[in-house]
């Protein structure tokens, strides 16, 4: 990105591109435990819930790819290292039952997951509006929370049907 385009990140850029690469690892856990869920969920019900996980998951990978986007464009590098990406995730990992068959208990963990990402994205916007105001990392954080709002509540109807 050219110079002005940086500058738009702010003097705390670097602080940014630690909270977003946090997120990026947050996305990559959810892309494997949501898509290892929708393989192994077994039961009655398992196909319809299988096939809004694997649809899910998809779209964490698409978060993913969009913050290791902003993160380069602000001169930063999204985590290198595969092992790492456990490591820095504010939620390394999704909580799944280990019976497969128990879908309301995937469903549940699930919902945590999102409400956790929620709650890390709220935190980045607060970051970004307050302190290092940089308007192009708001409206990037800002359309992924929407997405991850809409998960939480698909997530929730069907626990709940
Ligand atoms: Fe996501
Ligand atoms: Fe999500």
């Amino acid at each position: 990105m050219g110079k002005k385009g940086k500058e738009l990140g702010g003097p705390n850029v670097d602080k940014t591109i630690e909270l977003l690469n946090k997120a990026f690892c947050d996305e990559w856990a959810a892309f494997y435990y949501y898509g290892l869920a929708a393989k192994l969920a077994e039961g009655l019900n398992s196909p319809a819930v299988a096939e809004e996980l694997e649809s899910t998951a998809k779209e964490e990978l698409e978060h993913a790819n969009e913050l290791a986007d902003r993160i380069i464009e602000l001169g930063g590098q999204p985590v290198r290292e595969f092992s790492d990406l456990s490591k820095l995730a504010n939620y390394p990992r999704v909580d799944l039952p280990s019976d497969f068959g128990d879908l309301e208990g995937i469903l549940k963990a699930v919902i945590e997951a999102e409400r956790g990402a929620i709650d890390v994205y709220n935190d980045i916007l607060k970051e970004l509006s307050s302190v290092t105001k940089d308007p192009i990392t708001f409206h990037v954080i800002r359309h992924i929370m929407g997405e991850e709002v809409e998960h939480e509540d698909t997530f929730e109807s069907i626990l709940g049907s």
